[in-house]
């Protein structure tokens, strides 16, 4: 327990050290999305992305140094991921982390292009790499695989279409395992990449397929208890809370994530760091 604690602390200290490094200097001109990248990166984000690829590469007999470029694109895209979410024409969320969102912060043409700026940044970081070209190259091709129009963006998509609708199970398993999942195996699928494991690439992407489907349960159910004035609830989004109620979300929450601890035991390395991560991710609070 203590020596998770201990992992988890020096994975976030090396990504907290490392992670600006990779955002590229503007000049004093348009200086604004240089801010604007900066802002949205440190705002408090958990870091459960990054966190994750780390992991993967620790187990699996790699060293952070080659993982971190990967572990960087992931958050950059992730993070542009919310600064488009916030925006009017999607959630329409004015408050991100406690703290106003990109849009509110910068105006919205430029929480646009911080967006644009992160993801299109986001390519180089992986590409900065210095392991093998062709361990790079799967890297790169995972990561836009995953973020792209059948991972995180056909998510988007298909969230768009459960406003004021009531999707059924099939529909919100297709809607989170996008919007959400998919990322999160980017994520997982990178720390392989940067230990040379690509055997172990199939548990990682069942782990992250079921970690990602009660990550968003959890942040829906969050969402929801935050009461009327949620944009979820104003938009009338269709979340697995909307379709089964509280308590049946949790228990989907739960069922998910012991799949996704089951999904561990198929690998050869120490996942108890993992499975520690997993269920402290289903017990929080934000
Ligand atoms: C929020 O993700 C968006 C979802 C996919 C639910 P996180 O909860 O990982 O966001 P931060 O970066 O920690 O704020
Ligand atoms: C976000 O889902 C998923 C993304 C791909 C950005 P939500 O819209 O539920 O995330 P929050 O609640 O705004 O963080
Ligand atoms: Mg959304
Ligand atoms: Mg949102
Ligand atoms: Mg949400």
């Amino acid at each position: 327990m203590n020596e998770n604690n201990d992992i988890l602390k020096r994975h976030t200290e090396f990504i907290e050290k490392n992670i600006m490094s990779y955002v590229p200097k503007t000049d004093d001109a348009y200086n604004i999305i240089e801010q604007a990248m900066k802002y949205s990166l440190e705002s408090g984000g958990k870091r459960v992305r990054p966190v994750l690829t780390l992991e993967f590469c620790r187990i699996l007999g790699g060293n952070a140094q080659d993982a971190m470029p990967f572990a960087a694109a992931v958050e950059f895209i992730h993070t542009y991921s919310l600064i488009h979410d916030d925006l009017p024409c999607m959630d329409n969320d004015d408050m991100r982390r406690g703290k106003p969102s990109s849009h509110i912060k910068f105006g919205e043409a430029n929480a646009l292009l911080a967006g644009d700026a992160l993801l299109t940044h986001a390519f180089s970081c992986a590409a900065s790499s210095e392991l093998c070209g062709k361990r790079v190259r799967e890297a790169v091709s995972a990561l836009s695989e995953y973020a792209g129009v059948n991972g995180m963006i056909g998510g988007q998509i298909v969230d768009l279409q459960g406003e004021n609708k009531r999707f059924n199970a099939d529909e919100l398993f297709l809607m989170d395992k996008l919007k959400t999942s998919a990322l999160i195996k980017a994520a997982c699928v990178l720390g392989c990449i940067a230990a040379d494991s690509m055997e172990s690439i199939p548990a990682a992407v069942d782990f992250a397929e079921n970690l990602g489907l009660a990550f968003q349960i959890v942040d829906d159910i969050l969402d929801y208890l935050e009461g009327e004035t949620n944009s979820d609830i104003v938009s009338g989004k269709s979340t697995y809370v909307s379709l089964l109620g509280l308590e049946n979300a949790r228990k989907k929450a739960d069922e998910y994530t012991a799949a996704a601890l089951d999904a561990l035991d198929k690998l050869d390395a120490d996942t108890s760091f993992l499975k520690n991560f997993a269920l402290k991710l289903l017990k929080r609070e934000s």
